[in-house]
């Protein structure tokens, strides 16, 4: 049996952060009070201009080939979780291909929002216990600031921008146990960018748009049930898992699923006070974040969790 492991993680954060009071500053009608009260959110960092997703994505990729002794040159797959691509095509995986400066290997964005990097590792983890690679770099890079309405003050406090990846090593001990993925199609009203480039112009809206509240009852039932059945799936209880890093959406969303799922708050990873909602980049993210503070060490149990737009859902528990 050929099993997936997580041999290196990596990260990149733009280096302009916003806070919350930034926000009200720019004749917003907010204030820092009500974002950390309803989100647990203090700042986000936001890229400059000049960087693409691409940008972000290369900066985390090498970072985590570093961590796992891997060479660009001997990646046999590049998975990247976005929303928020360079371009309409090629994909940024090809981008981010060529800025690592190699070729050859397969690339491919994945589209699940705020699920992408665990769509993208469930998918990369099937490539390699299927034989068809060796090595694959599995990133969540996202330029959400680019996607946001920001005289909305609904949407706009909630999101960053940022990258996180991992390099995927085939060997014959997990590892990655079990990956459980989800959807429903019906939901895209609740969470969506309702437009697209059309003869030359945006056809409806290129803004995020978003029910919060049905967002938030969703993301909590939802993430509770996939967390149970990846647990279950791999043969574990809940009472195994060192840490839970769910998609890192809200603080309350966040307690609220470990309340549920019956962890201890020690066990809870949260980064969402300071790099806000990064959608596919938040779980890499908050996993390298931890990994570097020397919290989560080789050895450690982590069901990683992901939930956003399309309505998608999913999860994965590692070994690390
Ligand atoms: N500052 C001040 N007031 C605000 C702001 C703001 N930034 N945003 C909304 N308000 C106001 C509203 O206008 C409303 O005012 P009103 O009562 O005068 O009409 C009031 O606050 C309450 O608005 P609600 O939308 O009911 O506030 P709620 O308590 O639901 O909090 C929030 C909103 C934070 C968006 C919450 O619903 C939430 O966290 N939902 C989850 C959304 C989420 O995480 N989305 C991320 C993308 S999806 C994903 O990643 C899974």
């Amino acid at each position: 049996m050929i099993y997936s492991r997580i041999a290196g993680t990596g990260s990149y954060l733009p280096p302009r952060v916003m806070t919350n009071h930034d926000f009200a500053a720019r004749g917003l009608d907010t204030s820092d009070q009500w974002i950390r009260e309803r989100t647990g959110i203090v700042q986000r960092h936001i890229a400059d201009e000049s960087q693409a997703s691409s940008d972000l994505a290369l900066e985390a990729s090498r970072r985590a080939l570093q961590a796992a002794g891997v060479q660009a040159a001997d990646l046999d797959l590049i998975v990247v979780a976005t929303s928020t691509p360079d371009f309409i095509f090629p994909s940024t995986a090809c981008l981010l291909q060529a800025k690592l400066g190699v070729k050859g290997c397969a690339a491919f964005d994945v589209q699940a929002v705020c699920s992408g990097f665990v769509y993208a590792l469930a998918t990369a983890d099937s490539f390699l216990k299927n034989n068809m690679a060796k090595k694959a770099l599995v990133v969540g890079a996202e330029v959400f600031s680019r996607i946001l309405d920001w005289n909305d003050r609904g949407t706009c406090v909630l999101f960053g921008d940022g990258a996180g990846a991992v390099v995927l090593t085939a060997g014959s001990t997990p590892g990655i146990h079990a990956s459980v993925l989800h959807a429903d199609g019906s939901q895209v009203d609740m969470l969506s960018v309702p437009g697209n480039v059309c003869k030359g112009r945006i056809t409806g809206s290129p803004f995020l748009q978003m029910n919060g509240q049905g967002v938030f009852k969703y993301a909590v039932r939802v993430l509770d049930e996939v967390g149970r059945e990846t647990v279950a799936k791999a043969g574990m209880s809940l009472a195994d898992i060192d840490w839970l890093i769910p998609h890192q959406a809200n603080v309350r969303i966040l307690d609220a699923t470990a309340r549920r799922l019956g962890l201890p708050a020690e066990k809870l990873v949260v980064t969402v006070d300071h790099h806000g909602n990064t959608s596919a980049a938040s779980v890499p993210l908050a996993l390298d974040e931890f990994v570097r503070a020397g919290k989560i060490r080789a050895g450690h149990r982590v069901l990683m969790q992901g939930v956003g737009g399309g309505f998608t859902w999913g999860a994965t528990l590692a070994t690390l």
